[in-house]
């Protein structure tokens, strides 16, 4: 068994906020199987220390970090261990694990993540309960630091670290004059170390020390060499072209199991689905959309193509939120169409029962590491239509002729990411829609493709093999 320690700032089911508290909260069970002994490291959030509940005991002491005492106690997560860091001073606060009440990024996040990456590096160097894990799995920026730390404390030649990138978007940048505070050392403060356009950055540290670095889908790997997708970092990682791999996310196929086994069964759900959504009965696709509404999510194209969308016949339910002007736009949108149904926040259930109920998720991105949603919506029979780009380029087979002729097709692509071809490609979709033998032969495609975690734990386990380093 290899023992791998996996740090992560969110978690499922304790703390999401996005498709990286899947992937956290799914990993070790997954890894169980694969020859991995995986646990789990994360900060000790409100809702995490009320799970542990007050007698969970104390792992590991980290003395004072930061103006008060840190610690490590022991939970679980399913059948593995989980362990929360234990620092009120830094995590016991109200509302959002990464934004203020203002919006903005909590003043300290600098410092409330490097606390994750140095407890990580203890536990590395000290073992904890006398485990001693050989590979650090990291997650992005708040993890980041944590492969400068264990130089510092001497053990980088002994436990190896692989840093997955979830989102290049976010980089952990902190002031220079930081770094004396987080205990960083000043000669890494340089263009070849942590140091980005004089600031500190968290993850390009994690790109910079790791042993390897990973995305969550092979097409995202590459796209992150580019300019266009890098963000400033893809300079970094052709240098580190050769530890770099993609490796795609799969979904937990227990919570997401449709309630019905073949495409006949959805009409139910979908009429379900209309009178929760208060959308009247219809011949035309229900098509859903369940997302963080950012930039990146490209829903102001959806905005700009629904009058198209609605000309085919089309509904749109959309679950969401984020930026006020997109939830704005959208309930108008709502307000303005007797097709179109919104609700603004976040909701587990209705997200299940926009997956089983709708014909169409639509995940219209301009960058997708990897993407759930489009993989709920495979095993669902729900047909993605997806941008061509990231995880959504490599786990859709688009309803191209050759696509429709070789009867492999499980949704629909449109590229370039704009207005105008995910136009072309909704006109498309409608058309589909009423050639039924076409559309049942693309739902059962699809909700045989494979989405759960098989392969990709395999792959994750051959890789921490291939890491680990000499004791
Ligand atoms: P990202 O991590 O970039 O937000 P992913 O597709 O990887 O994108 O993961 C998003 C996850 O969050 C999915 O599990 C999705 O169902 C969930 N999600 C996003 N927005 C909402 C919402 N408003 N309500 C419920 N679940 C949501
Ligand atoms: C990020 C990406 C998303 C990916 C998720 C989990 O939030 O935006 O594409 O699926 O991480 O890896």
């Amino acid at each position: 068994m290899t023992r791998v320690l996996s740090v992560a700032s969110e978690c499922v089911p304790l703390v999401k906020t996005g498709g990286l508290a899947d992937v956290a909260g799914a990993l070790p069970a997954a890894l169980t199987g694969a020859g991995v002994e995986m646990r789990t490291l994360i900060p000790g959030y409100p809702a995490v220390m009320a799970a542990l509940g007050p007698e969970a005991p104390v792992a590991f002491d980290l003395g004072d970090m930061y103006g008060a005492p840190v610690r490590v106690r022991r939970g679980a997560l399913g059948d593995t261990v989980l362990y929360a860091l234990e620092a009120p001073h830094l995590y016991d606060r109200p509302g959002s694990i990464y934004l203020g009440p203002d919006g903005k990024d909590w003043p300290d996040n600098p410092e409330r993540f490097a606390a994750l990456s140095f407890a990580a590096a203890r536990i590395a160097t000290d073992g904890i309960e006398g485990w001693n894990p050989e590979v650090l799995h990291l997650h992005d920026w708040q993890a980041g630091l944590t492969p400068v730390y264990l130089q510092q404390m001497g053990a980088a030649d002994r436990v190896a670290t692989l840093l997955t990138v979830h989102n290049i978007a976010f980089q952990g940048l902190a002031p220079a004059i930081r770094a004396v505070p987080l205990g960083l050392p000043l000669h890494g403060f340089h263009p070849q170390g942590f140091e980005y356009y004089n600031k500190i950055s968290a993850l390009k540290a994690g790109l910079v020390y790791s042993d390897a670095i990973n995305t969550v889908s092979p097409t995202y790997a590459a796209e992150l060499m580019t300019p266009e997708f890098g963000m400033g970092l893809d300079g970094v990682m052709r240098d580190r072209r050769a530890v770099v791999s993609g490796i795609l996310n799969g979904i937990d196929l227990d919570a997401w199991t449709p309630p019905y086994k073949t495409p006949a069964g959805k009409a139910k759900q979908t009429a379900a689905l209309r009178k929760v959504m208060r959308l009247p009965p219809s011949d035309g696709p229900l098509c859903v959309v369940i997302s963080r509404l950012t930039e990146q999510k490209g829903l102001d194209l959806l905005l700009e193509v629904l009058p198209d969308l609605l000309a085919t016949g089309a509904q749109l339910a959309l679950l969401g939120s984020g930026n006020a002007d997109l939830e704005t736009a959208f309930r108008n949108a709502a307000e303005r169409n007797t097709g179109v149904s919104v609700r603004i926040g976040y909701d587990e259930e209705l997200a299940h029962q926009l997956i089983a109920g709708g014909d169409v998720i639509l995940v219209p991105s301009r960058f997708e590491p990897c993407g759930l949603t489009q993989l709920y919506g495979l095993r669902y029979g729900t047909l993605p239509l997806v941008s061509l780009t990231g995880g959504l380029a490599d786990t859709v087979i688009p309803a191209s002729a050759a696509g429709i002729a070789a009867k492999v097709a499980t949704g629909l692509q449109f590229f370039p990411v704009d207005a105008q071809s995910l136009r072309g490609t909704v006109v498309r979709m409608g058309a589909l829609w009423h050639n039924r033998e076409v559309w049942q032969t693309m739902m059962r495609n699809a909700m045989a493709h494979p989405v759960g975690w098989d392969q990709s734990a395999r792959d994750y386990a051959a890789l921490y093999d291939s890491l680990k380093k000499a004791p």
